[in-house]
Protein backbone atom coordinates (compact mmCIF):
# COMPACT_ATOMS: atom_id res chain seq x y z
CA UNK A 1 0.00 0.00 0.00
CA UNK A 2 0.71 3.49 -0.27
CA UNK A 3 0.23 5.71 2.52
CA UNK A 4 1.38 9.65 3.38
CA UNK A 5 1.96 10.47 6.75
CA UNK A 6 2.67 13.80 7.91
CA UNK A 7 4.10 15.24 11.16
CA UNK A 8 3.10 18.71 12.62
CA UNK A 9 4.42 20.65 15.73
CA UNK A 10 2.80 19.04 18.34
CA UNK A 11 4.35 18.02 20.99
CA UNK A 12 5.44 14.15 20.34
CA UNK A 13 7.66 13.40 17.52
CA UNK A 14 8.15 10.41 18.90
CA UNK A 15 4.74 8.90 18.01
CA UNK A 16 5.97 10.03 13.95
CA UNK A 17 9.21 8.26 14.61
CA UNK A 18 7.73 4.97 15.54
CA UNK A 19 4.92 5.00 13.74
CA UNK A 20 7.14 5.47 10.44
CA UNK A 21 9.39 2.95 11.33
CA UNK A 22 6.45 0.15 12.29
CA UNK A 23 4.90 1.08 8.68
CA UNK A 24 8.20 0.25 7.23
CA UNK A 25 9.01 -2.58 9.14
CA UNK A 26 5.42 -3.82 8.35
CA UNK A 27 6.27 -5.39 4.76
CA UNK A 28 2.94 -4.19 4.05
CA UNK A 29 3.58 -0.94 2.78
CA UNK A 30 5.96 -0.08 -0.45
CA UNK A 31 5.64 3.87 -0.42
CA UNK A 32 5.38 6.34 2.22
CA UNK A 33 4.71 10.19 1.22
CA UNK A 34 6.42 12.15 4.28
CA UNK A 35 5.40 16.17 4.67
CA UNK A 36 6.65 17.77 7.58
CA UNK A 37 5.62 21.22 8.70
CA UNK A 38 8.07 23.78 9.55
CA UNK A 39 7.77 23.76 13.32
CA UNK A 40 8.95 19.95 13.37
CA UNK A 41 12.94 20.70 13.36
CA UNK A 42 12.28 22.64 16.34
CA UNK A 43 10.07 19.92 18.11
CA UNK A 44 12.36 17.25 17.30
CA UNK A 45 15.08 18.67 18.26
CA UNK A 46 13.74 19.98 21.92
CA UNK A 47 12.39 16.73 22.45
CA UNK A 48 14.51 14.07 20.54
CA UNK A 49 17.86 15.87 20.03
CA UNK A 50 17.54 15.13 16.20
CA UNK A 51 18.07 18.25 13.31
CA UNK A 52 15.63 17.76 11.08
CA UNK A 53 16.01 20.98 9.56
CA UNK A 54 15.76 20.79 5.72
CA UNK A 55 15.53 17.04 5.78
CA UNK A 56 15.79 14.98 2.52
CA UNK A 57 15.16 10.98 2.26
CA UNK A 58 18.93 10.52 3.01
CA UNK A 59 18.37 12.10 6.78
CA UNK A 60 14.92 11.13 7.29
CA UNK A 61 16.06 7.17 6.40
CA UNK A 62 19.13 7.89 8.98
CA UNK A 63 17.05 9.31 11.37
CA UNK A 64 14.36 6.26 11.46
CA UNK A 65 17.27 4.02 11.16
CA UNK A 66 16.20 2.72 6.97
CA UNK A 67 19.21 1.61 4.71
CA UNK A 68 20.85 5.05 3.48
CA UNK A 69 19.50 4.06 -0.22
CA UNK A 70 16.04 2.68 0.68
CA UNK A 71 13.37 4.16 -1.53
CA UNK A 72 10.68 3.50 0.84
CA UNK A 73 9.96 7.14 1.97
CA UNK A 74 9.52 10.40 -0.48
CA UNK A 75 9.98 13.71 1.61
CA UNK A 76 7.46 16.29 -0.28
CA UNK A 77 8.16 19.89 0.70
CA UNK A 78 5.27 21.79 2.36
CA UNK A 79 4.55 24.15 0.46
CA UNK A 80 5.08 21.97 -2.61
CA UNK A 81 0.88 21.72 -3.31
CA UNK A 82 1.80 20.13 -6.81
CA UNK A 83 2.96 16.99 -4.69
CA UNK A 84 1.39 13.32 -4.76
CA UNK A 85 -0.95 13.76 -2.31
CA UNK A 86 -2.50 16.70 -3.36
CA UNK A 87 -4.68 15.38 -5.92
CA UNK A 88 -7.32 12.62 -5.16
CA UNK A 89 -6.34 11.12 -8.47
CA UNK A 90 -3.63 9.55 -6.49
CA UNK A 91 -5.13 6.27 -5.04
CA UNK A 92 -3.30 5.71 -1.74
CA UNK A 93 -4.46 4.41 1.21
CA UNK A 94 -4.95 7.30 3.51
CA UNK A 95 -2.81 9.62 5.91
CA UNK A 96 -1.81 9.75 9.43
CA UNK A 97 -0.97 13.18 10.76
CA UNK A 98 0.93 11.86 13.77
CA UNK A 99 0.78 14.29 16.16
CA UNK A 100 -0.82 16.65 14.60
CA UNK A 101 -1.02 20.35 16.15
CA UNK A 102 -4.14 22.33 17.47
CA UNK A 103 -3.45 24.76 13.87
CA UNK A 104 -3.31 21.58 11.75
CA UNK A 105 -6.60 20.47 13.04
CA UNK A 106 -8.19 24.00 13.16
CA UNK A 107 -7.25 24.31 9.33
CA UNK A 108 -8.39 21.07 8.30
CA UNK A 109 -11.82 21.38 10.57
CA UNK A 110 -12.17 24.94 8.51
CA UNK A 111 -11.54 23.32 4.59
CA UNK A 112 -9.53 26.57 4.55
CA UNK A 113 -5.95 24.84 4.56
CA UNK A 114 -2.65 26.46 2.95
CA UNK A 115 -0.36 24.30 2.77
CA UNK A 116 0.17 20.67 1.42
CA UNK A 117 -0.70 18.51 4.63
CA UNK A 118 -3.69 20.63 4.69
CA UNK A 119 -4.72 20.00 1.31
CA UNK A 120 -3.80 16.53 1.58
CA UNK A 121 -5.93 16.01 4.52
CA UNK A 122 -8.62 17.36 2.82
CA UNK A 123 -8.48 15.02 -0.71
CA UNK A 124 -8.61 12.24 1.98
CA UNK A 125 -12.02 13.55 3.49
CA UNK A 126 -13.10 14.79 0.05
CA UNK A 127 -12.38 11.02 -1.89
CA UNK A 128 -13.30 9.29 1.17
CA UNK A 129 -10.24 7.58 1.69
CA UNK A 130 -8.94 7.35 5.71
CA UNK A 131 -8.10 9.88 7.76
CA UNK A 132 -5.79 9.05 11.03
CA UNK A 133 -5.29 12.44 12.95
CA UNK A 134 -3.55 12.23 16.60
CA UNK A 135 -4.07 15.49 17.99
CA UNK A 136 -1.98 16.29 20.99
CA UNK A 137 -2.92 19.39 23.44
CA UNK A 138 -3.58 19.76 27.01
CA UNK A 139 -6.38 20.95 28.18
CA UNK A 140 -8.35 21.08 25.31
CA UNK A 141 -10.55 24.42 24.30
CA UNK A 142 -13.75 23.99 23.12
CA UNK A 143 -12.59 25.15 19.63
CA UNK A 144 -10.08 22.09 19.62
CA UNK A 145 -12.92 19.51 20.73
CA UNK A 146 -15.41 21.41 17.66
CA UNK A 147 -12.86 20.89 15.44
CA UNK A 148 -12.13 17.39 16.10
CA UNK A 149 -16.01 16.60 16.12
CA UNK A 150 -16.12 18.50 12.83
CA UNK A 151 -13.20 16.25 11.04
CA UNK A 152 -14.70 13.39 12.72
CA UNK A 153 -17.90 14.07 11.34
CA UNK A 154 -16.60 14.51 7.91
CA UNK A 155 -15.17 11.06 8.08
CA UNK A 156 -11.33 11.40 10.07
CA UNK A 157 -10.47 8.98 12.54
CA UNK A 158 -9.53 10.61 15.97
CA UNK A 159 -6.59 8.76 17.87
CA UNK A 160 -5.60 11.09 20.58
CA UNK A 161 -1.74 10.82 21.81
CA UNK A 162 -3.34 9.61 25.01
CA UNK A 163 -1.78 6.34 25.65
CA UNK A 164 -2.78 3.49 27.81
CA UNK A 165 -1.51 1.69 30.63
CA UNK A 166 -2.93 -1.57 30.77
CA UNK A 167 -0.40 -3.42 29.07
CA UNK A 168 2.08 -2.34 31.91
CA UNK A 169 4.62 -0.40 29.82
CA UNK A 170 7.89 -1.18 31.26
CA UNK A 171 9.30 1.74 28.92
CA UNK A 172 8.69 5.05 27.33
CA UNK A 173 9.46 2.74 23.82
CA UNK A 174 6.54 0.24 25.51
CA UNK A 175 4.03 3.43 26.18
CA UNK A 176 4.96 4.72 22.65
CA UNK A 177 4.85 1.53 20.24
CA UNK A 178 0.79 0.63 22.03
CA UNK A 179 -0.26 3.91 20.49
CA UNK A 180 1.16 3.61 17.04
CA UNK A 181 -0.02 -0.07 17.20
CA UNK A 182 -3.49 1.37 17.25
CA UNK A 183 -2.75 4.26 14.36
CA UNK A 184 -1.30 0.77 11.93
CA UNK A 185 -4.92 -1.03 13.14
CA UNK A 186 -6.66 1.49 11.32
CA UNK A 187 -4.89 0.04 8.43
CA UNK A 188 -4.79 -3.47 8.80
CA UNK A 189 -0.85 -2.91 8.57
CA UNK A 190 0.85 -5.46 10.18
CA UNK A 191 2.46 -5.07 14.12
CA UNK A 192 3.98 -7.34 16.34
CA UNK A 193 0.20 -7.34 18.26
CA UNK A 194 2.65 -7.44 21.43
CA UNK A 195 0.17 -5.27 24.41
CA UNK A 196 -3.28 -6.26 22.43
CA UNK A 197 -5.62 -6.69 25.16
CA UNK A 198 -6.42 -10.90 24.59
CA UNK A 199 -9.90 -11.09 27.82
CA UNK A 200 -7.02 -13.54 29.54
CA UNK A 201 -5.56 -10.66 31.80
CA UNK A 202 -8.61 -10.37 34.71
CA UNK A 203 -9.37 -13.79 35.81
C1 LIG B 1 8.35 22.30 21.67
C2 LIG B 1 6.96 22.65 21.17
C3 LIG B 1 5.90 21.88 21.55
C4 LIG B 1 4.61 22.17 21.09
N1 LIG B 1 3.58 21.36 21.47
C5 LIG B 1 2.36 21.57 20.94
C6 LIG B 1 1.29 20.65 21.23
O1 LIG B 1 1.45 19.65 21.95
N2 LIG B 1 0.10 20.86 20.63
C7 LIG B 1 -0.13 21.95 19.80
O2 LIG B 1 -1.24 22.06 19.27
N3 LIG B 1 0.87 22.84 19.53
C8 LIG B 1 2.09 22.66 20.07
N4 LIG B 1 3.11 23.54 19.78
C9 LIG B 1 2.79 24.75 19.00
C10 LIG B 1 2.74 24.46 17.50
O3 LIG B 1 4.00 24.04 17.04
C11 LIG B 1 2.30 25.75 16.78
O4 LIG B 1 0.94 26.02 17.08
C12 LIG B 1 2.49 25.67 15.28
O5 LIG B 1 2.03 26.88 14.70
C13 LIG B 1 1.76 24.50 14.66
O6 LIG B 1 2.01 24.55 13.27
P1 LIG B 1 1.83 23.25 12.38
O7 LIG B 1 0.46 22.73 12.64
O8 LIG B 1 1.97 23.77 10.98
O9 LIG B 1 2.91 22.30 12.75
C14 LIG B 1 4.40 23.28 20.22
C15 LIG B 1 5.50 24.05 19.83
C16 LIG B 1 6.77 23.73 20.29
C17 LIG B 1 7.93 24.58 19.84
Amino acid sequence: MEITVAITGASGTIYAQRTLQLLAASGDVESINLIMSGVVPTVARVELGVDLKNADAGRVNEWLGLPADSKLIRVWRLDNLAAKPSSGSNKQAGMIIVPCSMGTLGAIASGAGTNLIHRAADVCLKEGRKLVIVPRETPLSTIHLENMLRVANAGARIIPASPGFYHRPQSIGELVDHLCFRILDQFDVTHSRHSQWTGNEVT
